[in-house]
């Protein structure tokens, strides 16, 4: 097992061998959560700091979970309870947590670069928890998984990205995982949420009309219509792109038999996805993905930190 990386910054980072001893250790955990004691000596010892300064569901309960699954300390200083809000910088804050000697920063920040420019403050580990419209490898690490475990596989699936592409810190790591892995990407949305140069990003095709793709699909995965990012509505109406763009139960026929859907979470019911599909007992890996999420980020702290040494005995 080779993982010689101090950071997780970006998906762009990630070799393939990178990504799948990722997946691999996180096989590993999957088998520690399901133990009765869900927890390991591994990183026993170690002192993680969760910066999250903008609002988390799975993302930050996963991590903490995941440090304490693994035996870390934990603290959590983002938000509005740091001195961030009686105007401290980042940087200050950073030097200041730095001073306990802690091992790692988890940060997820509104600012592009917000993670990368914590590695300026402190010689720790940096983990990109979700930075602006920018990158979230965790979580595209974790749909990487869920979709292996389900699939068998990842090289050659034909995987639909459909939605608010544009606007999608998911997608600028998702795309590029997927290709790194062999997997052929395309993005499905209306001109006004597909990114500007998709082939940099990694996606092999782009569409506005999700039904004339939709049979070809191994993996349907939707996004959430960022609504708290979108300056002027880049659609006429959340109606008519949910007709358009919306997969529902009207839509099933379409699917292969064995196409799966997936979503980062959180849901917009009934815009992008339909109560029906997004609870549907076969197709929806939906809370597999949160799941994945846990053993994934187990998976990233443990390589990352060095959990080798201690070992995940019970
Ligand atoms: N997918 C995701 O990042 O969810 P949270 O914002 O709830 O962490």
């Amino acid at each position: 097992m080779s993982f010689n990386h101090k950071h997780l910054l970006s998906m762009n980072d990630l070799s393939e061998s990178d990504i799948m001893t990722i997946l691999e250790n996180a096989v590993m955990f999957e088998e520690v959560n399901r133990r009765r004691i869900k927890k390991v000596p591994a990183l026993r010892g170690r002192t993680v700091v969760n910066m999250f300064f903008e609002p988390s569901t799975r993302t930050r309960t996963s991590f903490e979970l995941a440090e304490k699954r693994l035996s870390c300390d934990t603290i959590n200083a983002g938000g509005s309870s740091s001195s961030t809000v009686k105007g401290e910088s980042l940087g200050d804050t950073i030097m200041t947590l730095d001073a306990y000697n802690v091992d790692c920063f988890v940060v997820r920040h509104k600012y592009a670069g917000a993670a990368k420019l914590v590695t300026q403050y402190t010689d720790a580990c940096v983990i990109d928890a979700g930075d602006g419209k920018h990158q979230h490898p965790t979580q595209a690490l974790l749909d990487l998984y869920s979709i292996w475990r389900r699939k068998g596989t990842l090289e050659g699936l034909k995987v639909g990205i459909v939605g608010d592409i544009a606007h999608s810190r998911v997608c600028g790591s998702l795309i590029r995982g997927l290709h790194t892995v062999g997997a052929h990407v395309t993005l499905i949305a209306p001109a006004t949420l597909l990114p500007a140069r998709p082939d940099v990003m990694g996606a092999d095709a782009t569409t506005p009309f999700f039904d004339d793709v939709l049979p070809e699909l191994d993996v349907v995965y939707m996004l959430r219509v960022q609504q708290e990012r979108l300056e002027n509505s880049p659609f006429p109406s959340l109606r008519e792109y949910s007709l358009l763009y919306g997969l529902n139960k009207s839509r099933e026929h379409l699917m292969k038999k064995d196409a799966i859907i997936c979503h980062p979470g959180p849901i917009n019911r009934g815009v992008e996805l339909d109560s029906y599909m997004a609870d549907h007992p076969e197709r929806s890996v939906i809370l597999d993905q949160v799941f994945g999420g846990l053993c994934v980020r187990m998976s990233v702290l443990y390589l990352l930190l060095g959990g080798a040494e201690n070992g995940i005995s019970a």
